[in-house]
């Protein structure tokens, strides 16, 4: 039944029906794996994957051997299939699609990248300006949302204030919650989209006791973002075009990242059929630990504690120094172990936002400059593959933009809440999605009897 076109979503039919059609091929693997347990031979089936290695396939292993497998922090276990994001991080790669993450930064903008991650293809130019005038309309909060930001103190971290607004946004928007209608998803999808820039600007707002900026509809979807977030009544905040290029870039090269915590753990939360808000409010907690999307301010911490150049040798010493903990921040990563491509890109925007603003009044900007000459000439850090990383770089540059660093992280946040919805939208359109339920090695007591309190 067609779903009445009362947004004006022109493409809302075809999109819909996009979610269920995307491709989910997998295919058998020649190969076979035999597992053999006390004796007795198990055979595992194995799929090939369009690129990466080969996945065994363990579903009936605990009816079959009674066994299960352990894997604490899923680092062998592919917990889904999926179509959006492959990573290879010995040569470097990250897809979108299919698309190389440096040509989407150069050649592509976020809110196409977006549609990209959501819909499966690049748009054409009249699907673009669909989706754009969608996402555009949206952006506004209901209003009596000003209140909910009014309950929080203000000294909020602004990361604790977007927790609580996204999962209040199920208390607004009722005609959005009822994940089984393909209309809901969508619309709920849209709205997060659309909407993610006004929160996070009022939250930064809110915590800096500035009154909130309301949403521009004659702005790019960054530069509405800056303007929310650095206008004041008194002064009306001018958008620079390599400010808002630079903050696009950071939203592009962050939107997605396959099934990192944030989106394993918006996965598993909508597993159980919770609403699309209350899952995003649960990637955004995740995404707030340290070891998660807290690096980039941990970098720039690092940076002001060196404080000026002729101190770098010594923290690049420390970093060299097996008896002391302290690392270069910015600096490795789990995955890439060659390059980060989204660091390249990211470099190059940096060097544009420090081109125009000059460095030589900021010694934090200096600091980042030398150190990233001097490690990189240094055998240790090439010896073992240490490259600075997306977080060396999108620091450097929200901090030239005018960011504190508390907004880091909340920034990460709105880039990732598009990656984190293809996610979900991807998972509940998918016939074999189940109930995230781990199992467990169990080390604990074994049965034993209750002792009354006076016997203990
Ligand atoms: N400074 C100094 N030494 C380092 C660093 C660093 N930043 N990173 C790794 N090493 C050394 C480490 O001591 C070890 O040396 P050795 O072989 O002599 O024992 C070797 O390099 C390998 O380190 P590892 O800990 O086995 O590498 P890992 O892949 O487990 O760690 C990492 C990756 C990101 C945790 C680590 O490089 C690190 O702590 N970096 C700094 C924090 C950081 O910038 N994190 C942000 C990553 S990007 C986030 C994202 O993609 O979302």
């Amino acid at each position: 039944m067609p779903h009445p076109d009362r947004w004006g979503w022109a493409d809302a039919e075809r999109l819909i029906d996009n979610e269920t059609r995307v491709a989910r091929d997998m295919k058998k693997s020649s190969k076979s794996a035999r597992l053999n347990i006390d004796g007795k031979e198990f055979d595992l089936p194995v799929f090939s994957p369009t690129c990466g290695p080969d996945v065994l396939d363990i579903r009936s292993l605990y009816g079959d051997a009674d066994v299960f497998t352990y894997d604490p922090g899923f680092t062998a276990t592919a917990a889904c299939n999926s179509t959006i994001t492959f990573i290879d991080g010995n040569d470097g790669i990250l897809l979108h699609r299919g698309y190389p993450i440096d040509q989407l930064a150069e050649k592509s903008h976020f809110l196409e990248v977006s549609y990209l991650l959501l819909y499966g293809e690049l748009p054409s130019a009249e699907q673009l300006e669909d989706f754009e005038g969608r996402v555009t309309l949206h952006t506004m909060l209901h209003e009596q949302m000003v209140n909910f930001f009014r309950g929080f103190r203000r000294d909020a971290h602004p990361m604790a204030i977007m927790v609580g607004v996204v999962g209040a946004m199920s208390a607004f928007y009722h005609d959005s919650t009822d994940v089984t209608d393909p209309w809901q998803r969508e619309v709920a999808s849209i709205r997060l989209v659309a909407k993610m820039p006004t929160i996070a600007a009022w939250a930064f707002k809110y915590h800096i006791g500035q009154p909130f900026v309301y949403p521009r509809n004659d702005l790019d979807y960054a530069s509405n973002f800056l303007r929310m977030c650095f206008s004041v009544p008194a002064e009306e905040y001018e958008v620079n075009p390599i400010f808002s290029r630079a903050m696009d870039r950071i939203l592009t090269l962050h939107a997605d990242h396959e099934q990192n915590a944030s989106t394993s753990t918006v996965r598993l939360a909508s597993s159980s059929g919770a609403n699309p808000f209350a899952c995003i409010a649960a990637g955004i907690a995740c995404l707030w630990g340290p070891a998660h999307g807290g690096a980039n301010q941990a970098c720039l911490e690092m940076l002001r504690e060196i404080g000026s150049v002729d101190r770098i040798p010594e923290f690049i010493d420390r970093a060299k120094d097996k008896d002391d903990p302290f690392r270069l921040m910015g600096f490795g990563h789990r995955v890439y172990k060659s390059f980060d491509p989204r660091a390249r890109v990211m470099k190059q925007s940096a060097d544009e936002v420090l081109g125009l603003l000059g460095i030589e009044d900021n010694p934090t900007l200096q600091v980042a400059m030398e150190l990233e000459k001097l490690a990189l000439e240094d055998p240790y850090f090439k010896d073992r593959r240490l490259y600075p990383n997306v977080d060396f770089y999108s620091g450097i540059i929200l901090d030239a933009l005018g960011f504190p660093t508390s907004m880091f992280t909340p920034i990460f946040a709105l880039a990732r809440t598009v990656g984190w919805i293809s996610q979900w939208k991807e998972m509940i359109a998918d016939p074999q999605m189940k109930i995230g339920r781990p199992r467990q090695l169990y080390v604990g007591h074994g049965m034993r009897d209750y002792v009354d309190v006076e016997s203990r």
